[in-house]
């Protein structure tokens, strides 16, 4: 991933994240995500008035690549409210996990540029990973099946 890339990726997340909707917590997320075919799905969290069914950014933008075909990644970029970066939930790593131990994983502030912003792999996200039924050990490469 260059810069260019790398930067519009963040720019990419912070745009959608001004679709959240998320009226129960006000807290919006958006997440790009980078296939290797190049293309760029995003998503945001989705809220419900039963909570347990919403569902965050970071998945919904894998939902959406895999629905569309995509199932290998290079990197996630994921912008929340505040100019710090947000760490990724525990279920969002453990999806991400599964197309991926590699995938980059970009932390940045609302706007995207305004303060840290951090970069990780999945793997060093998720130290000592449930992996057993992963396709690949999460290595990232799929078949079509
Ligand atoms: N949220 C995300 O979208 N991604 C995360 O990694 C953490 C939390 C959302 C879920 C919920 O809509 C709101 O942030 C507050 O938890």
């Amino acid at each position: 991933m260059n810069t260019t890339q790398y930067a519009s990726l963040i720019q990419a997340a912070v745009a959608i994240r001004a679709n959240s909707y998320s009226p129960y917590s006000n807290f919006k997320v958006g997440a790009a995500l980078l296939g290797k075919s190049g293309k760029v799905y995003c998503g945001t969290n989705v809220e419900n008035a039963s909570f347990g069914l919403s569902i965050c950014a970071e998945r919904s933008a894998i939902f959406r690549a895999v629905a569309d075909g995509e199932k290998e990644f290079e990197a996630i970029a994921v912008v929340a409210d505040g100019k710090s970066p947000t760490a990724p939930c525990g279920a969002c790593r453990q999806v991400l996990l599964e197309f991926g131990q590699d995938m980059i994983v970009i932390l940045a502030g609302e706007d995207g540029t305004d303060g840290p912003s951090s970069e990780h792999t999945v793997g060093e996200l998720v130290p000592h990973a449930f992996v057993t039924f992963v396709q690949n050990n999460g290595e990232g490469s799929r078949d079509s099946s």
